[in-house]
């Protein structure tokens, strides 16, 4: 039983999540299977710069703060993603997160990840372009 209601209503949800725009039913029907949902309190720390990491997350509801080694702050919130570098690569987080407002969101674990992009190969172009995004930018070079 998932937490928000019930397969039919997750799937609806997931839906209206912009990384899975224009996907197909069957494919959502997949995707609702691999994902749990959690929420978080304000002030939870979701991922710690160093530690090792299992998860990577789709924020539904809420914001987010990602605090850079450089002391830098990016804010995220609903439709963007974060924890996929320590689930590509397998190093430690590269960042803090910290939930600023009580948040709804996806967690897919590792094995799940890769069976995500498996199932949806246009996930793959998403993750990778955010990816390099956010490599740019903790390099501090050109941006897109
Ligand atoms: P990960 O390294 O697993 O854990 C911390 C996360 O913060 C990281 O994955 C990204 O999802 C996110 N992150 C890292 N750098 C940036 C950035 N420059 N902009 C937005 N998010 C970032």
């Amino acid at each position: 039983m998932s937490l928000w209601g019930s397969k039919s209503s997750k799937v609806m949800m997931l839906r209206n999540v912009p990384l899975f725009k224009g996907l197909s039913q069957k494919q959502l029907e997949q995707i609702a299977r691999l994902v749990d949902e959690v929420e978080a309190p304000a002030g939870k720390r979701l991922a710690i710069v160093g530690e090792t990491g299992h998860e990577l997350f789709v924020i539904v509801q809420g914001q987010a703060v990602v605090t850079l080694p450089n002391g830098r702050k990016v804010r995220l919130g609903p439709g963007e993603f974060f924890g996929e570098m320590s689930l590509v690569d397998g190093g430690p987080r590269s960042a803090t997160v910290e939930a600023t407002t009580p948040m709804k969101l996806l967690v897919v674990g590792h094995r799940e990840f890769w069976q995500l992009l498996d199932e949806a190969p246009s996930l793959n172009a998403k993750v990778m372009r955010t990816l390099a995004g956010r490599l740019r930018d903790a390099e501090g070079g050109a941006t897109a």
